[in-house]
């Protein structure tokens, strides 16, 4: 099985941004980790800071991939062209966020992508990804 996790902005500084909150892990190093933990599964990593970028890779991923984990970051709250492409492709979107969201500021607590998913983990750290991943394989 294929599975693709897509990262959103600013999720290329895990590591360095806001560590109380997100951690102090790059999520290159915590990629390796899982690459490791599912090794009977193929995993892929892609992360854009740019909206249509991030829309090109989910319009893409149809043929090639069984099921999608997506943190699409600030764009969660915002974009409703990720929320109609969430919604146009055949396959699965599981939406992660390894803060909780409705601990935080009030327009953090809308997501645009979430009807269209096939579930949200929400508040886990970066083990959410593990969860999600975990979601694609039972
Ligand atoms: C986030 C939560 C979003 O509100 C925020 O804009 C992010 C990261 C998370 O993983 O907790 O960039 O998606």
């Amino acid at each position: 099985m294929k599975i693709l996790i897509i990262n959103g902005p600013n999720l290329n500084l895990l590591g360095a941004r806001e560590p109380d909150i997100y951690g102090a892990v790059t999520f290159e190093d915590y990629f390796t980790q899982l690459q490791f933990r599912f090794k009977a599964l193929e995993l892929s990593y892609f992360q854009s800071n740019h909206e249509g970028e991030l829309i090109d890779k989910l319009q893409e991923v149809q043929e090639n991939f069984q099921g999608v984990v997506l943190n699409a970051a600030a764009y969660t709250h915002t974009s409703i062209a990720i929320a109609d492409t969430v919604k146009a492709i055949k396959i699965p979107v599981v939406e992660v966020h390894i803060s909780n969201i409705y601990t935080r500021e009030d327009f953090r607590k809308h997501s645009y992508i979430a009807p269209y998913t096939k579930g949200v983990i929400v508040g886990f750290g970066l083990e959410g990804y593990a969860l999600a991943i975990q979601s694609f394989n039972s």
